[in-house]
């Protein structure tokens, strides 16, 4: 049995061990997932002791991500756009890799299990942080009509956006400030629904049929789901299919192998 754990702190709330286990039942793979918490300060020493250990991977939780980026020998191309890793393994040769998953598990929960295309889409994205960096590369890879970020702290969004300089244009808006063409779909990538507030934004920003997606979710509709609502979104979605498919995509770079996620979300749904 090969082991895998996910590193965070705090990490009691993490999912991943549930996803995982039914990720290895499906797909009839003999592995062991745990959670464990980690201080930022002993975090390098505990990657070091889980693969030393034989261990086949790690996934990474805040506040490591960035670390791990840092500390692996090797990173993917969109751990490096993003400057943060969600995914750690191991090669022959004894290097560490590092791997960012959650824009693809954002991409794919958006297109593959709600049917919502980003190709020539007009997209905004609230937020400016490691949620907000990680989604960037991916949208972009899909080639939306326009990109823009609004953020409390413009700068912060005006920096993300110089980071991406060349790969794709990208506007910044302070919030409200009207834009030149009409959102079709807003993601939430803030983590203001932890202290269960969300940004009030005009709803003559929005096309008239418009997609509003949080990073976040919980048992009933987050605080940015219920102002999507009010202003009368299309269709309202929450993260619980991200968190799955991110973690669907650290399984198959692992193991080799992809499990189907449909049933996953569904009994994670209902467990909530
Ligand atoms: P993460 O890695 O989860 O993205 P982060 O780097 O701390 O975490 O970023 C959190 C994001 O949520 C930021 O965009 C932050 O805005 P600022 O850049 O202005 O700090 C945003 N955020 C958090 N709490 C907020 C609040 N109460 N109102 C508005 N934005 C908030």
């Amino acid at each position: 049995m090969t082991r895998y754990a996910v590193m965070g702190d705090p990490i009691a709330q993490s999912k991943s061990p549930q996803i995982h286990s039914q990720f290895a039942n499906l797909t009839k793979q003999n592995v062991a997932y745990e959670k464990l918490r980690v201080e930022a300060h002993e975090f390098p020493a505990r990657v070091n002791a889980f693969f030393n250990g034989g261990g086949g991977g790690l996934n990474v939780t805040v506040p490591h991500k960035e670390d791990a980026f840092a500390l692996a020998d090797t990173a993917s191309p969109r751990a490096a756009l993003a400057k943060a890793a969600n995914t750690l393994g191991m090669d022959v040769a004894g290097k560490l890799w590092a791997d960012n998953t959650d824009g693809i598990g954002l991409v794919r929960d958006l297109e593959n299990n709600n049917h919502c295309t980003i190709k020539d889409k007009n997209i905004l994205i609230l937020g400016a942080g490691g949620a907000a960096r990680g989604a960037m590369a991916e949208l972009i890879h899909r080639q939306p009509a326009s990109l823009t970020i609004m953020n409390r702290t413009t700068s912060r969004a005006e920096a993300l956006r110089d980071d991406f300089t060349g790969e794709f244009p990208i506007g910044v808006r302070e919030l409200n400030q009207p834009n030149t063409v009409l959102f079709d779909l807003v993601i939430n990538a803030t983590s203001m629904g932890l202290q269960n507030q969300t940004l009030e934004l005009s709803s003559e920003l929005f096309a008239a049929k418009f997609t509003a997606y949080d990073m976040m979710y919980g048992a009933t509709d987050t605080a940015f789901m219920l102002w999507a609502k009010s202003i009368k979104a299309d269709l309202v979605l929450d993260g619980l299919g991200m968190l799955v498919e991110q973690a669907a995509e650290s399984f198959a770079l692992w193991r080799g192998v992809r499990p189907h996620t449909k049933d996953v979300i569904l009994k994670l749904r209902n467990e909530l």
